[in-house]
């Protein structure tokens, strides 16, 4: 007994040593000598303080524009002089050359950022396939799912089998794939004339003229909550998710029956991911430098896919304009909710992660999950099957 408590005992102190050399380390300065960048905790957009990370002063600049405390009538010449050199004047889509000297290390930057930096400032790009009025009955569930040209297959499975457009439970539901372009830049072959006849049997196909791309996914994001405000506003719930995962639709849709009015009104539920931050490692596919931004994530939902009102897709259209375009999706939308005083909810049902080997085979488990990510074409339409069996027994 004596022994256990010496040992905790030191182990306690040894871990508290542990701690404070940490702590000094991170508040000292860093092996240059260079004085440490000062990352605001708390919600990070509303100070102004100077920072290099190029994404952090845009959203200094936008609030400064934007924040009722500060913007009584000031111009951009107001701006701190360390804000004004990243201020970006142009309203047009052409690229944004400054950005070359104005994000540190520019030029040993993967060539997707050097991408995403240059337009990074715009939002707008022609629509090319549009579907006026899919919409003109305002469905209960509008299914909105993240696709790209080549992806057919995905794409008739999922009308075959968990996204079927019309009534389910005595619901409406519509369903809209949206696209970009594969342009041949990227070494994609030609594949415009299966598409066109794709969309003359399937009128749900909604595209724009933007390359998709990974950092691109944000563009589609913001397009999307434009195009649900100016072609589908009666929408109640909205699902938007990826071409690759199985969602249980009739669970979603008993999930939505049984919420109440105030719940139903700011639903956003996923499979949330909390204190998360930016990766440092140049290898990971969510790497982001930190020339382009410091700090922590917001919660946000898994973009494989999450569940939200149709006011809180108002709510996010408008203030996606307060908040610079990042490139990846999920986070960005995460940071678009806590910038309307939102956050998103856990839901046990999304499992982005997938669920374990021994029970992906059993189709009883899929009768509690909202949404299993990975599954291919095949899988989505066998166990929409099992769903839809009526002598499955399950306790
Ligand atoms: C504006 O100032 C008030 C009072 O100081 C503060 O409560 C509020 O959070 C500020 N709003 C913003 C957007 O910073
Ligand atoms: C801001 O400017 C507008 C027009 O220039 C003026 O009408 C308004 O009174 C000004 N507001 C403040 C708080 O100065
Ligand atoms: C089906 O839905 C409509 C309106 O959404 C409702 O009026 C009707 O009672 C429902 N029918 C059944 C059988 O639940
Ligand atoms: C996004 O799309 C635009 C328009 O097609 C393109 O110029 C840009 O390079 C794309 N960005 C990325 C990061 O792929």
């Amino acid at each position: 007994m004596q022994w256990k408590r010496v040992k905790f005992i030191v182990i306690m102190v040894m871990v508290n040593l542990f701690i404070f050399i940490l702590m000094c380390r991170q508040s000292g300065q860093d092996k240059n000598g260079r004085q440490k960048i000062i990352v605001p905790s708390k919600p990070f957009w509303t100070k102004l303080s100077p920072v290099d990370a190029y994404w952090n002063r845009q959203q200094q600049i936008l609030d400064f524009h934007n924040n009722p405390n500060w913007s009584v009538n000031r111009s951009s010449t107001d701006l701190p002089e360390w804000l004004a050199q990243t201020s970006v004047s142009s309203n047009t889509c052409d690229q944004n050359i400054k950005v070359t000297t104005q994000v540190k290390e520019y030029n040993v930057l993967p060539d997707r950022f050097k991408d995403f930096l240059l337009h990074m400032h715009c939002r707008s790009y022609p629509i090319v396939v549009d579907q006026l009025d899919i919409c003109k009955e305002p469905p209960f569930l509008l299914l909105a799912i993240k696709s790209q040209i080549p992806h057919f297959d995905r794409r008739q499975a999922i009308r075959q089998s968990w996204g079927q457009a019309g009534v389910l439970a005595n619901r409406t539901i519509v369903t809209v794939f949206l696209l970009g372009m594969s342009s041949s830049w990227d070494f994609h072959p030609d594949l415009s004339d299966s598409l066109r006849d794709e969309i003359g049997r399937h009128p749900d196909i909604i595209q724009w003229d933007f390359r998709d791309s990974f950092f691109n996914l944000t563009v589609k994001e913001v397009l999307f909550l434009e195009w649900i405000q100016s072609r589908c506003q009666g929408a109640q719930f909205i699902f938007k998710g990826d071409d690759d995962v199985f969602v249980n639709t009739y669970l979603i849709l008993d999930f939505l029956n049984g919420l109440s009015e105030d719940k139903a009104k700011s639903l956003f539920v996923g499979d949330v991911i909390n204190d998360a931050g930016p990766h440092r490692d140049k290898k990971v596919k969510y790497f982001i430098p930190e020339s382009l931004y410091v700090g922590k994530y917001p919660p946000y939902a898994g973009g494989g896919g999450y569940l939200y009102s149709g006011s809180v897709a108002a709510h996010l259209y408008e203030v996606s304009r307060l908040v610079p375009l990042y490139p990846i999706d999920d986070v960005y939308t995460g940071m678009c909710l806590r910038k309307a005083g939102l956050g998103p909810e856990k839901h046990k049902g999304f499992k982005t992660f997938d669920i374990e080997e021994k029970y992906r085979t059993n189709p009883c488990a899929y009768k509690s999950l909202i949404l299993v990510h990975p599954r291919t074409p095949q899988q989505m339409i066998e166990i929409w099957g099992w769903l839809r069996r009526s002598d499955l027994n399950c306790q």
